[in-house]
């Protein structure tokens, strides 16, 4: 191993849900992202790390295109999903939206009841009966292993819950919209350890049916949770490969380093 090594291109053995091919992204003048080409696999969690500014929000957040929402973003190259391009003019961004769920750093709930949050994101796609809200609302609090919790009170204020229990109110709320992909982007900062083991627990459990892409400050966190890992650093991709190779045998010094000492020079 040695820092001039070529770049080994990890070959998934499972199906991709994701593509990124020459992906590049720019605030202004600044070019945050260079030549992405990276796979997210089925069922898998992909883990991005890299230093702070290294641009792993950027990167995750081009996914469901919420970047477009800041006025001085710009990107190229393909993002495609289900083999179509994404960033594909006349794509439907509120569809795809709907197909990639998106969880924060901090839990963002709605000034509403718990019940009310869950149904929030479907609350116009459908007239639902009283008893289908219910069990839309049992399912996914289950799914979200908040439903022990806060069964018997489902129409206190949301507000009213733990950090740790509204993040998984937000999980939970992403999962009602039926997503096939769930970014999460460090949903664990702002939680105390064992709030953050249970998001842990959460997406190890998720990744059964969803395909899961999840940005982490947290080494050993990565270490637990990823079955693929992306390293990034100065917006370029350093290597990317499966957790087990990359921590035990990354073909980048850049990458040792950062894994082993949480140190980059780039
Ligand atoms: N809206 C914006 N306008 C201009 N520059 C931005 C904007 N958002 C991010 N950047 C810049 O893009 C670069 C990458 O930022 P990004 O938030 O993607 O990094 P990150 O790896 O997620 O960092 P952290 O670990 O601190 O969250 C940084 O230099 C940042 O200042
Ligand atoms: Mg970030």
């Amino acid at each position: 191993m040695n820092a001039t090594a070529p770049l080994k291109i990890y070959q998934p053995e499972a199906t991709s849900a994701i593509e990124m091919r020459d992906f590049n992204a720019w605030f202004a003048e600044a070019h945050i992202l260079r030549d992405i080409r990276l796979s997210f696999r089925e069922n898998r969690i992909t883990c991005l790390v890299g230093p702070s500014g290294s641009g792993k929000s950027t990167l995750i957040r081009s996914i469901n295109r919420i970047n477009d929402d800041v006025g001085n973003y710009n990107c190229s190259g393909e993002i495609r999903l289900s083999n179509q391009n994404i960033l594909a003019s006349g794509n439907d961004v509120a569809k795809l939206r709907t197909r990639v769920g998106m969880v924060f750093q901090k839990p963002c709930v709605f000034p509403t009841t718990i019940a009310g949050n869950v149904l929030f994101g479907i609350r116009h796609l459908q007239k639902l009966s009283r008893p289908e809200k219910q069990t839309i609302v049992e399912e996914n609090l289950k799914a979200a292993a908040l439903w022990k919790e806060v069964k018997h009170r489902l129409q206190d204020k949301a507000s009213s819950l733990s950090l740790g229990q509204q993040q998984r109110l937000c999980i939970a709320r992403t999962l009602a919209v039926k997503p096939e992909i769930i970014l999460f982007d460090e949903p664990t900062a702002s939680l105390d350890p064992l709030s953050s083991r249970a998001i842990e627990d959460l997406m190890l459990s998720l990744k059964e049916k969803y395909t899961i892409v999840f940005v982490s400050h947290n080494i050993q966190q990565a270490r637990r949770v990823a079955d693929d890992l992306a390293f990034l650093c100065a917006g370029k991709l350093i290597e990317y490969g499966s957790s087990q190779q990359l921590f035990s045998n990354p073909t980048q010094e850049k990458t040792r380093k950062y894994l082993n000492e949480e140190f980059c020079d780039c």
